[in-house]
C-alpha cells in the first residue's frame, strides 16, 4: 500500500532571479507503508530539497504530495499537523541539541503534541532505547555526550513523536563503522517494531544494501533509477554512468563469478557473500 506519493512535483530555489535553480525537476514517487527505502545521489542533485518536501517544510511550485492519499497543502493552515505524522531528522542533528538534560531534549516534540507526562515519560524512554541510548544516558546533559550518542538523541527526539513516517538525512555521516551500524540498526529495529516507514538518505552503497529493501536514485534534480535492490544494483553501468556504483561486495563477487565461481549476481552485502561463499570453500577442501 501506498502511504507517500509525490506528483510531478516541480521545486525551484529563487524563482524570479538570475540565481534561480531548479531543484527538483517532475518527481513521481510513491513510498509503500512500512518499507525502508534509500535515497542516492551526488552532492546538489537535490535529496535534501526532496526530504524536506515532504513534511512540509518547503511548498511544492507545482505537483501534488500525498500523505494517505490526500494533498498536505490542501489547508495550508494544518500544514503543522503534517510535520507530526512526517519526522525529519536533517543532517548533523546534533547541533540542535539544546535542553538541559538529554531526557527534556528528546521530550521537546512530544511536549509540542501537548501528550500528558506519563505518556511523554513512555515516549522518551522507548525512543531513547530504539535509537540506542542506555537509560543513565538520559540525565545528563546533551553536551557531555560523545558524537555519535549526540547523534542518537537527535534522532530519538523525532522518534519519540512517533511519526508514520521517519525520513532521515545521512543519519550515519561522519560516524566510525560501528557507529553506522548501530544507526542503521536501531532504525531497522524501530520501522519492525513500530510499523513506521522509513525513507534515509546515504552516501554508503553498503549501508543502502544492507537496510533498505527500496532505492531511489536521482540526478539533477530528477528521479534517476527506482526500484528494488536487485533492479537498482542490476544496472552497474546505469549507476557508473553518474559515478555511484554497486556494493565493493557485489564486484568482488563478480569477478569469482567470472573466474568460474557459480555465484549468483544478486549478491550485495557481505553477509551474503558469506553465505555463498562458504560451501564452495568448503566443498574445495573436501
Ligand atoms: N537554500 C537554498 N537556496 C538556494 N539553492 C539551494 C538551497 N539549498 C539547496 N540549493 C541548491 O539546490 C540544489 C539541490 O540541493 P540539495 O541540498 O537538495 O542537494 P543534496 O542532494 O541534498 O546534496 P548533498 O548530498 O550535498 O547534501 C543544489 O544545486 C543546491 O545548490
Ligand atoms: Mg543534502
Amino acid at each position: 500500500m501506498t502511504i507517500l506519493e509525490l506528483s510531478d512535483v516541480c521545486y525551484t530555489y529563487d524563482k524570479g532571479t538570475p540565481e534561480a535553480n531548479e531543484a527538483l525537476s517532475h518527481i513521481d514517487l510513491k513510498i509503500e507503508k512500512g518499507s525502508m527505502t534509500g535515497l542516492i545521489g551526488h552532492t546538489g542533485c537535490g535529496k535534501s530539497t526532496l526530504l524536506r518536501m515532504l513534511n512540509g517544510l518547503l511548498r511544492p511550485d507545482s505537483g501534488k504530495i500525498l500523505l494517505d492519499g490526500k494533498d498536505i497543502w490542501e489547508n495550508p493552515k494544518e500544514i503543522s499537523k503534517v510535520r507530526f505524522r512526517v519526522g525529519l531528522v536533517m543532517q548533523y542533528p546534533e547541533y540542535q541539541l539544546f535542553d538541559e538534560t538529554v531526557r527534556a531534549d528528546i521530550a521537546y516534540g512530544p511536549k509540542n503534541m501537548k501528550l500528558d507526562e506519563q505518556e511523554i515519560a513512555r515516549r522518551v524512554e522507548a525512543a531513547a532505547s530504539f535509537a540506542g541510548l542506555t537509560p543513565d544516558l538520559l540525565d545528563k546533559s546533551p553536551f557531555e555526550l560523545s558524537g555519535g550518542q549526540k547523534r542518537r538523541a537527535a534522532i530519538a527526539g523525532v522518534m519519540a513523536m512517533q511519526p508514520e513516517i521517519l525520513v532521515l538525512d545521512e543519519p550515519a555521516a561522519g560516524l566510525d563503522p560501528k557507529g553506522r551500524e548501530d544507526i542503521f540498526a536501531g532504525l531497522e529495529r524501530y520501522r519492525r517494531e513500530s510499523g513506521a516507514t522509513v525513507i534515509v538518505v546515504s552516501h554508503s552503497m553498503e549501508d543502502m544494501a544492507r537496510y533498505c529493501e527500496r532505492l531511489i536514485v536521482m540526478n539533477d534534480g530528477a528521479i534517476y533509477m527506482e526500484g528494488t535492490q536487485a533492479q537498482v544494483f542490476g544496472e552497474p553501468e546505469k549507476l557508473m554512468q553518474i559515478g555511484l556504483g554497486v556494493p565493493e561486495v557485489t564486484r568482488l563477487v563478480a569477478k569469482l563469478r567470472e573466474g568460474g565461481m557459480p555465484l549468483s549476481p544478486d549478491i550485495y552485502t557481505v553477509e551474503a557473500a558469506k553465505a555463498a561463499l562458504l560451501p564452495l570453500l568448503g566443498g574445495e577442501r573436501a
